[in-house]
């Protein structure tokens, strides 16, 4: 290993955290990720609504991050271009996960599932609310192609802003967003001497389980 490889496999924290167990939490998946949530938000955790997004086509694995923007009992909602890569795996093999690390307080949320596309209303009404950069930006990026240039991708935009003018901008028919539905949903809770709390929510015939597994 050279010097910084070193560094690293030094790098030691331990995680000193409330108690975290199977007789506090909520009964359902959902509700217990709407508590952790508020509370990274109150504790000021950065990119709280950032996540990995992990997809798969044909036996080959690719992660990234997106940001989620709603959840609710059906499941949890991020929007992207509908022809980029994780949306072509999504299109081939309709399965992910979802992960979060809010290192302010020690918790990492993993959730596993099935993904479909939201609905086209769901994603014309949020399209609507995002910045006029961003609408343009959507319709400009053939997210994920081999492109060029950069000059190239300004070139679109500007081609885009003429052609759209002041009028509002659409939501593009390749843009979206994707929900994913949970069939299992850790909460990880680290604590001191690497015993973390593992908590973990199985559906089993639509009621949910909950189990903890070994740190
Ligand atoms: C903090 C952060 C937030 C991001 N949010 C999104 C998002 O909500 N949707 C999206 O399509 N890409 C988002 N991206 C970009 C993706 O990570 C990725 O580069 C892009 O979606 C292309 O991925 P793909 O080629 O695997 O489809 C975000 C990146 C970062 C670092």
């Amino acid at each position: 290993m050279n010097e910084l490889s070193q560094q690293i496999a030094q790098l030691r924290r331990d995680y000193v955290s409330r108690l975290f167990d199977e007789s506090q939490v909520a009964g359902d998946p959902f509700e217990q990720f709407k508590l952790w949530i508020e509370e990274a938000i109150q504790a000021e955790q950065p990119d709280v609504e950032a996540m990995t997004l992990s997809t798969s086509a044909d036996g080959r694995l690719s992660g990234r991050i997106v940001l989620l923007k709603g959840f609710d009992a059906r499941g949890f909602v991020f929007f992207t271009n509908y022809e980029s890569r994780k949306s072509r795996e999504l299109d081939a093999h309709p399965q992910a996960a979802l992960t979060f690390y809010w290192h302010t307080l020690n918790r990492q949320v993993r959730i596993e599932g099935a993904v479909e596309k939201a609905s086209r209303q769901e994603s014309e009404d949020y399209f609507r609310t995002r910045p006029r950069g961003s609408q343009i930006g959507a319709w400009a990026s053939p997210q994920s192609d081999v492109i060029v240039s950069r000059e190239m991708l300004e070139l679109r935009v500007a081609e885009i802003e003429a052609r759209f003018g002041d009028s509002e901008i659409p939501c593009p028919p390749f843009w979206g967003g994707w929900r994913l539905s949970p069939i299992q949903v850790e909460f990880w809770q680290g604590r001191e001497s690497r015993l973390h709390d593992r908590i973990v929510y199985q559906n089993e015939n639509g009621a949910w389980r909950i189990v903890r597994l070994a740190p």
